[in-house]
């Protein structure tokens, strides 16, 4: 029988592209959704059901939910993906702007997963799939809030998989490290706070040169687009998967360093490519 997934996060990046690979296979009624309603026209031609959503207007989550479910059934797995990066020092970074991270990042996560509880709950099954990253596992200078939001999601996440496990639902954190999708243009330019306290100048301009680089060299995103369509549609799934090498090392990291070791391999690692 034809899986119905539910995918936010859909007009770009990873959400985009596990749409398109689901569409090709033919045998899933796909619901796509995102802000730019426009975006989505593309893959409405090749198959999906559209479903506009800011993330943000957590009461609409459950009306998207409800939209979906109307037309298609009960939802069998959803990919929980729509994200962006804020980047600035902690001192810095307005307050809005950081309440807009955690909004969309992990409170339009969450308000995305409750949505489709019930009826996952009353048909005993279903897949829910979080897009986190290896900054679950690692904070830096310059990323505190994003990492916080995949900190957090990585939090609800692991209580969720125990709380429904054995309600026959499946929680599967997808966890990349740096892959070439819009991620690096949004948190790089339209989100990156330029410091305007000088002590920060230099860090935040070894972050940025770091970060360019990384997304210049990042993999595409192939081989974690077919990671987080297994954890869709698979039988059998594990409950986390690092996708990328330097989400692995990150993680590695992360638990082999003393706090202090850490950070300083870490500083070393962004400042030396100047
Ligand atoms: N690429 C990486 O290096 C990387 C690594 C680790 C984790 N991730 C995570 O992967 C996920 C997807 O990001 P991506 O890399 O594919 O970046 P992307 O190409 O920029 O895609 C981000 C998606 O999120 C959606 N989105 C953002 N704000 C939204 C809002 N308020 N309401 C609804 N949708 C919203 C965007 O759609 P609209 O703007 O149209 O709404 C877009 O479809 C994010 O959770 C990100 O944190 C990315």
């Amino acid at each position: 029988m034809a899986k119905v997934i539910w995918i936010t996060g859909a007009s770009s990046g990873f959400g985009m592209a596990v749409a398109l690979q689901l569409l090709k296979q033919r045998k899933h009624v796909v619901c796509v959704s995102a802000r730019r309603a426009h975006l989505l026209e593309m893959l409405v031609r090749k198959g999906a059901h559209a479903y506009p959503l800011d993330i943000t207007e957590t009461a609409d989550i459950g009306k998207v939910q409800e939209a979906i479910e109307a037309d298609h059934g009960p939802i069998d797995a959803v990919l929980v993906n729509a994200g962006f990066g804020v980047y600035g020092p902690i001192e810095e970074v307005p307050e809005e702007a950081v309440r807009r991270q955690f909004e969309v990042n992990v409170f339009g996560a969450v308000e995305t997963v409750r949505s489709v509880l019930p009826s996952m709950r009353r048909e005993k099954r279903g897949r829910i799939v979080l897009t986190s990253s290896s900054a679950a596992h690692v904070s830096s200078a310059g990323m505190g809030y994003y990492a916080a939001t995949k900190h957090s999601i990585k939090a609800i996440g692991t209580a969720l998989r125990q709380e429904v496990g054995e309600l026959g639902i499946d929680v599967v954190m997808v966890e990349p490290g740096v892959v070439k999708t819009a991620f690096g243009q949004v948190a790089l330019e339209e989100n990156y706070m330029a410091p305007k306290v000088p002590d920060y100048q230099n860090q935040m301009d070894d972050l940025k040169t770091f970060m360019l680089r990384a997304f210049e060299r990042a993999p595409e995103v192939d081989h974690t687009r077919d990671i987080m369509i297994k954890a869709l549609i698979e039988e059998h799934v594990k409950p986390v998967y690092r996708t990328t090498r330097g989400s692995l090392a990150l993680g590695f990291m992360s638990r082999l360093f003393p706090a202090r070791m850490y950070d300083a391999i870490v500083k070393q690692a962004i400042g030396r490519l100047h």
